[in-house]
């Protein structure tokens, strides 16, 4: 069984409440925050997160594809962030493991992602500060790009190193899921999947849904 994280990326944001309860069958809701120098595009910020918390009780997983996250890690757990993802190539490694240090101590589940470009080893002085590991497997930035197949041997050597570890991490993936893309992700070892443009675009999402975590 298989979590289903939709990104609202995709969603129409003039009836983001109703765009959220379509989806309500899945198991988080995912939230990218992108600040326009990480990445080339900016999306929302903490408002929109505030908004959302107040009407879902849905896990909130956020995804900061920001700069120098250690800057707004707080804010983005009292905003209502449940599971709160820095990226790995964002800031320096102290930086980052002091950030996710942060969200723990704010009582919430930390995360570290890493970019297409980023290997695997990477992570492995982060291990025990994370309780989530996101692998893109687009460039971040854009919902709607096509899945990057050279990317499934990462999440292979992500799901073992998370094994030999012994450490409680989900393994969760983003970008260019769809039904195909999702069951090979699912045979590589992932746990959660993120779907954004092929989940929103369908008038089925509860069964699209359902069908994806019976992967
Ligand atoms: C991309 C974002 C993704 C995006 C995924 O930078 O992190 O979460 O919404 O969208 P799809 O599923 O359309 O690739
Ligand atoms: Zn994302």
């Amino acid at each position: 069984m298989k979590k289903i994280a939709p990104s609202i990326l995709s969603a129409d944001f003039t009836r983001l409440g109703e765009e959220i309860a379509s989806v309500s069958d899945a198991d988080y809701i995912h939230f990218d925050v992108m600040d326009g120098v990480f990445v080339p595009n900016i999306s929302v910020g903490l408002p929109v997160l505030q908004s959302v918390r107040k009407i879902t009780d849905m896990v909130l997983d956020v995804h900061l594809m920001i700069t120098e996250p250690i800057r707004y890690v707080e804010q983005f757990c009292e905003a209502g962030g449940d599971i709160v993802t820095v990226h790995y190539e964002a800031d320096d490694e102290d930086r980052i493991v002091e950030a996710m240090e942060q969200i723990r101590e704010c009582g919430k589940r930390a995360g570290i992602s890493i970019k297409p470009g980023t290997p695997a080893e990477v992570l492995k002085p982060f291990l025990q500060y994370a309780d989530l590991i996101l692998v893109m497997t687009v460039e971040p930035g854009f919902g709607g790009q096509g899945f990057m197949l050279d990317q499934v041997k990462k999440i292979e050597q992500v799901r073992k190193l998370i094994d030999q570890s012994g450490y409680k991490i989900e393994l969760e993936v983003d970008g260019g899921i769809n039904d195909g893309t999702a069951e090979l992700c699912a045979e590589a070892g992932a746990d959660v999947l993120v779907s954004g443009s092929y989940l929103f675009k369908r008038a089925d999402r509860a069964a699209e849904i359902k069908r994806l975590q019976s992967i």
